[in-house]
């Protein structure tokens, strides 16, 4: 029989975390795990796309994170625009759509405009989302959410009656952009949400990968995929429910994990 946990998330989210643990580990500063870090998204996103996920969200800097010393701040900053600039070939090559959550506006404009540059240009793109959480907080878009929907009350569009989770859902930037986050995974053996996805984590899997996300590759996805194949996805109902429901229609869309072909990878100017 097959089953819907037999099959890969269509939307993995990533906390990357424990650039700095990996840097102070070998007497290095900070901003070297930094560096180490960005050459793991690179790996991780070219996986993603090889193994056929529809959506990887990647968790890169926090609200909270701009808090940090400005150095290390600016240095990631650095990264981030370096990521966007080296790595535009392959992403357009290989159908991936660039998008974000969080607020970019705070983003310095040596950022901004690659960004939203590549967004752009990517728009039409549909073999697969890569979204970069920047700059973002759950709580901060849960608010900004809420008085986007206390406008639209004042304003006399919504009726505060008809006021629900799917309706309030709708007004998140997740819901347009991303499928539901099947997955989500954290790095460096913390086991903390960090102000990530709150309101879409309500029924995703959590996996909890030990390696610090430089050392994270194709090799820890797997196991964290494979984790994800042997878990039970309940939503509230028994067990019983689910598996009658499963033997009722087989879930369309998304092929076994075992049966999964990864696709050559396109390399930039090929
Ligand atoms: C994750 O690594 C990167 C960002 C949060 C930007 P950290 O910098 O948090 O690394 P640790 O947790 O200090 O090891
Ligand atoms: C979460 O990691 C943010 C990112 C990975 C971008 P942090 O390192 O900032 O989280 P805490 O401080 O350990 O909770
Ligand atoms: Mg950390």
């Amino acid at each position: 029989m097959s089953d819907s946990s037999d099959r890969l998330p269509r939307h993995v989210g990533i906390i990357m975390d424990g650039n700095g643990r990996w840097a102070m580990e070998r007497g290095l500063r900070r901003e070297h795990g930094h560096s180490k870090g960005a050459d793991a998204v690179r790996r991780v996103v070219r996986a993603s796309r090889r193994i056929g996920l529809d959506a990887l969200t990647l968790f890169a800097f926090s609200s909270q994170n701009w808090d940090r010393p400005p150095r290390e701040v600016f240095h990631l900053m650095h990264l981030l625009r370096r990521y966007l600039i080296e790595e535009r070939a392959e992403i357009l090559d290989n159908g991936i759509r660039l998008t974000t959550v969080g607020d970019i506006q705070r983003l310095p404009r040596m950022v901004l405009r690659p960004l939203t540059e590549l967004m752009e240009a990517s728009a039409h793109n549909r073999e697969m989302v890569l979204c970069l959480a920047l700059s973002y907080g759950g709580r901060e878009t849960i608010a900004s959410a809420a008085r986007d929907v206390a406008r639209a009350v004042a304003r006399g569009d919504i009726d505060p009656e008809s006021v629900d989770a799917e309706l309030f859902g709708r007004f998140l930037p997740t819901s347009e952009l991303l499928p539901p986050l099947d997955l989500l995974i954290r790095t460096s053996g913390e086991r903390r949400i960090s102000n990530f996805f709150l309101w879409e984590v309500a029924y995703a899997e959590l996996h909890f990968s030990e390696a610090l996300w430089p050392d994270f590759g194709e090799p820890e996805l797997w196991n964290a995929l494979n984790d994800y194949a042997n878990r039970e996805r309940r939503f509230g109902l028994t067990s019983a429910q689910i598996k009658a429901q499963l033997e009722e229609r087989e879930l369309p869309g998304r092929p076994a994990l075992s049966g999964v072909v990864a696709d050559p990878l396109v390399e930039p100017g090929h």
